[in-house]
């Protein structure tokens, strides 16, 4: 595995798999390793002849700096990470690499950008489409692994994908989760053991909603999710929304589409930290 820290020398590396016809996967990251990014790392590397991966904590992106500032950075332990699971080679470029001028593209997707994420981080899926469009520039992928986790990154970086044309295949990869039901993300290294298991409810009330939809309209649903979360201690919904799979727009009946997700943020701990997750109330 090779760590290369500029464009020229990653796009250099790749010119010749390039020419051979081999298939080339990315799978960007922002560091902070885990089992997670592992899984995605593993199936680019069964799928393509060639992985790379990005890690590069993305400022364009983080619409909250204090956020930026205590994002977890572990370059040393992500490489030794990547190499375990197979990557040909990571990609740990620095802010100048990646943004010798201020980015001042505009991407606008509305409304799958606009909506949940979209309305409470504002700027951010343009910040994730400034890096992603430059990444997938700079690799030209086939494919490109995304973990579904980020359900609505997914979504946005679809849209963008289909604006500018681009050929890269976008492969969404399941959610892996902690035994205890928590979603992995690198912010649950900012938990501590107690709101490790304060925060595993919110896979656990989201389980136990989707037998409570049987016989429950939406609406009885989406509030009987938001007030069994507030009321545990260290949890703060900011907002849970049951929307299309598809367009992300919020729904008002089971019968409005085949295609349901409830999507969520909870704020959780005392500093505090921002948890995402969903689940498929239908598909
Ligand atoms: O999902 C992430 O980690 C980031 O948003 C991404 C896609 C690597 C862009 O910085």
């Amino acid at each position: 595995m090779k760590l290369i820290h500029t464009i020229e020398d990653l796009q250099r590396n790749l010119t010749e798999a390039r020419a051979k016809g081999e298939k080339i996967g990315l799978v960007p990251t922002m560091g902070a390793l885990h089992e997670g990014h592992a899984s995605l790392v593993r199936r680019c590397v069964a799928e393509n002849d060639v992985t790379v991966v990005s890690v590069f904590l993305n400022p364009t992106q983080f619409n909250d700096k204090k956020d930026l500032e205590k994002y977890p950075r572990t370059l040393d332990a992500d490489c030794a990470l990547l190499e375990s699971v197979g990557a040909d080679f990571v990609f740990a470029p620095s802010v100048e690499e990646m943004y010798p001028e201020p980015d001042s593209r505009k991407f606008s997707y509305p409304p799958v950008d606009t909506v949940m994420e979209g309305a409470f981080r504002p700027g951010h899926f343009n910040g994730v489409c400034q890096i992603v469009s430059k990444l997938f520039a700079v690799v030209e992928p086939d494919r490109a692994y995304f973990g579904e986790k980020d359900f609505q990154q997914i979504a946005v970086i679809r849209a963008m994908v289909e604006d500018l044309h681009l050929k890269v295949e976008i492969v969404p990869c399941p959610v892996v989760r902690e035994k205890s039901g928590l979603a992995m993300s690198s912010r649950n290294t900012l938990l501590t053991d107690g709101e490790k298991a304060v925060a595993a409810h919110i896979f656990g009330i989201l389980s136990k909603s989707k037998n409570f939809a049987t016989n429950h309209t939406l609406k009885e649903t989406r509030q009987y999710v938001v007030d069994s979360l507030n009321a545990i201690v260290g949890l703060e919904v900011q907002y849970f929304a049951i929307v299309d799979g598809g367009s992300l727009q919020e729904l008002d009946s089971w019968s409005d589409s085949d295609d349901i997700v409830g999507c969520i943020t909870v704020f959780c701990g005392s500093q505090p930290i921002r948890l995402i997750d969903h689940v498929r109330y239908k598909e």
